[in-house]
Parts: C-alpha cells; structure tokens; sequence
C-alpha cells in the first residue's frame, strides 16, 4: 500500500473553522473511497493561521504552518481575517499570512470558475435568461503585482503630509507563465481567452497586453480577446455567458471573481485552486471570513467542499472522485436543500453542518453504488490521469449535471 496523500488542513478565522467542518465530513468520505479504489488514502494534519495564528503565536504564519505546508501534497484553506486584528500594521494582519503563504508555495495561478448551478438561475441578482449558460474561469495571477510590488508603506511628503505607496510591477515571465496557463485551460473549455487589463493607461498593462498577445501564437486554436478592465466588468453583469477563461493580474482577479460570484448567486458557491510548478497545491474558497455571519452555522459549505473536488483532481490525481463530489453537490441541490446565501422563500433551509452532512451522505450513496456495480463506472476511471493545471481548469461542472 502506497504512503497516503498528505493534506494540511487550514481553518483560519471568521466562519472557517465552520465551514472546514463540514468540509471535513465530506473529506472524511472523500478520502475512505479513495483508498479503496487506489489503495492510497489521505493523512490530515490541521495548521493555523491568519488571526488565529496571531492570537495563539502572534504571527499570522507560523513557521511551523510553512514548514506543513511545504511538506504536504496539498494545502486546504478556509478563510482569514477579522475586525479583532484591523488594528495591527499592516505586514502581521492576518491576510498577510495568506499572501506569504501563497508567495512561498510559488503558486502564481489562481484558477476560479464560476457556474451557474441548474436551480440556482433564479438566485443571480440578474435576470434569468441573461446568467443564463455564464460558466467562466478567472486565471488570477497570484504572487505578483500590487499585492507585493516594493516599494510599499508610509512616509511623509515634502509638505510634512502623510502619503502612502504601493507599487505595481510585473516581469514578462510572470505574465508568460500565468498566460500559458490560462489557454492551456482554455483548450479545455470554449478556446476563447479573455485578457483584461488598462493598458490605456498602465505601463504594466501594456507589457502584458504585449506578453500575452505574443503567448497567444503557441494556441492558434484559441482565441485571443482584449478588454479593459472596466469594460470587462460592465460586459460580466450585462453579458456574463459571453466569457470562458478571464485571465488577468492580481487584484484585477480579485475583484472580478468577487463580481463573478455575485453573478452566478452567491460567492458562498466559488471554489478556486492555486497552483505552481510543482510543489503542493493550496485550495481555498474564494469568500472571506464573514465574521458577521460567523458562529452562527449559517455560512454557505459549498465553496470549500467545491475546492475539496479541485484539490482531488489537480494533487490528488483523482478527476473520477471531483466528478463525483460535483454530481453530490448537485444532487443535494436537486433536492431543494440551501443555505441562506441561495435560498429562494420557501426552500428547504439547511445549516452549515447540515449541508456538509448531506453532501458526504450523497456521496457515500454514489460509493455504494459504484461499488456494487463497476460498469458504469469503469469509463470514468479511465479519464483520472491528467496533467494536473488542465484537469483543474475544466469546466466546473465537467461530469456534473
Ligand atoms: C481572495 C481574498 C484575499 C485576496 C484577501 C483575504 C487577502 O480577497 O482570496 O480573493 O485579496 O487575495
Ligand atoms: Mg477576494
């Protein structure tokens, strides 16, 4: 029997240690049903950071959560920050913690599909028949720009005012490397890449106007499109179904994932994946820590257990468990169950807890019954070996609905 996968898993703040519970229920079933069909299973170890890193070591990434991190297959993250740490300096917040961590796992692709889930039209704050079919990746540069350009912080003016810095700052190899695998991913999709930038105003853009245009040439089987970033946020709420992959730089990522996830009803239902050149994976939902909903079991699961599925097929080499963790997702829906975040008047109202439990039910169900009958089954099997940055770049709902 082969060593199990190791998997760190990382609550933080908010209402993730809530959501990482329920997330491990479904793990729980997740990783049983693995080692029986690969003889591989998965060894969890649980780590701290952002506040609660801070409250218990005073820093928001202990050395010894880097030091997991690093010797895990894949990272597995809820959410970080809070109004109890706003007061610190900037570099101990607990968000600095998340961004040292994405920046020495070196995972400078940021991979966030955002699908309108079948039931779930309704719950878009945009008319139905304009979300509908919206089924979009955000290829997210994750380690440069904005969020670590130096320099950065406060001085004072020349007139004795306070002024503060950031700077912005990309090199061509940093866009190559995330352009190469936005079409990469679209290759697997629709073949139509969307870059956004303001490259009518920003010299980065430009260059990474110039960079991805010149990537471009290696897939004349996708297609290549140009857009501001601003009109690109107007066309997401008037034509959202019009994109496949978005690929854009950091905090141009941010908030367009952020619009996404408005879009298709609620950022609660966004999964995402970051990933390198090799090294392990860190998978997060794309929602923040929501104190003002936290402790009170009414946080939306799915967001977390939905990169537990990208996490399966992109470090564990399982697309036939993703799938699998899809179609249980989907069918808990089927059957009208919601927490807050989605729920039209009338729903079947579901908790945290309850809805991580209904998933993991669903998906012992499904185990069952490929266990018992291997035919159906077999053809599935067969698609799990992929290279991991495509696999995690499929369609969310690949195998679902
Ligand atoms: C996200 C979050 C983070 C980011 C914060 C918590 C630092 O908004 O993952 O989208 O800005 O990257
Ligand atoms: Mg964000």
């Amino acid at each position: 029997m082969s060593e199990a996968w190791r998997l760190l898993l990382l609550p933080g703040d908010g209402i993730g240690p809530e959501v990482s519970e329920a997330t491990e229920a479904v793990l729980e079933v997740a990783a049983a049903w693995l080692e029986r069909r690969s003889g591989r299973g998965v060894a969890v170890r649980r780590g701290w950071i952002g506040g609660a890193a801070i409250d218990r070591w005073g820093v928001p990434l202990p050395e010894e959560t880097l030091e997991a991190a690093r010797a895990s297959d894949a990272v597995l993250l809820a959410a970080v920050g809070g109004p109890r740490w706003e007061h610190l300096p900037g570099h101990l917040r607990p968000e600095a913690g998340l961004l040292a961590l994405r920046r020495e796992l070196g995972v400078y692709a940021n991979l966030r599909p955002a699908t309108v889930w079948p039931g779930l039209e309704g719950r878009s704050p945009l008319r139905p028949e304009v979300v509908a079919g919206t089924d979009c990746l955000v290829v997210r540069e994750l380690t440069g720009g904005l969020y670590y350009g130096q320099p950065r912080g406060r001085g004072v003016g020349s007139g004795g005012e306070i002024r503060a810095v950031d700077t912005m700052e990309y090199s061509a190899d940093e866009i190559r490397r995330v352009a190469h695998v936005a079409f990469r991913a679209a290759r697997r999709r629709r073949r139509l890449v969307t870059s956004v930038d303001k490259a009518n105003v920003l010299e980065n853009s430009r260059l990474w106007r110039e960079v991805v245009s010149n990537v471009a040439r290696d897939y004349p089987d996708v297609r290549l499109e140009h857009q501001l970033v601003d009109s690109a946020a107007m066309l997401l709420v008037s034509q959202p179904a019009r994109f496949d992959v978005l690929l854009t730089e950091n905090l141009f990522g941010d908030i367009l994932s952020d619009l996404a996830g408005g879009v298709v009803g609620s950022l609660g239902l966004l999964p995402s994946a970051s990933l390198g050149d090799g090294g392990p994976g860190l998978y997060e939902p794309v929602h923040g820590s929501a104190p003002d909903i936290a402790g009170q079991d009414r946080a939306n699961p799915l967001g977390m257990i939905l990169s537990l599925a990208m996490l399966f097929e992109s470090s564990f080499g399982a697309a036939w468990l993703a799938a699998e963790l899809r179609e249980a997702v989907a069918a808990v829906l089927a059957e009208g169950w919601r927490t807050a975040d989605i729920a039209a008047p009338g729903a079947r109202l579901a908790g945290t807890r309850e809805m991580g439990r209904r998933v993991a039910r669903e998906l012992e169900r499904r185990a069952r019954a490929g266990e018992a009958g291997p035919d159906a089954r077999a053809g599935r099997r067969s698609g799990a070996e992929s290279e991991p940055v495509d696999s995690a770049a499929r369609p969310h709902m690949a195998a679902g609905a």
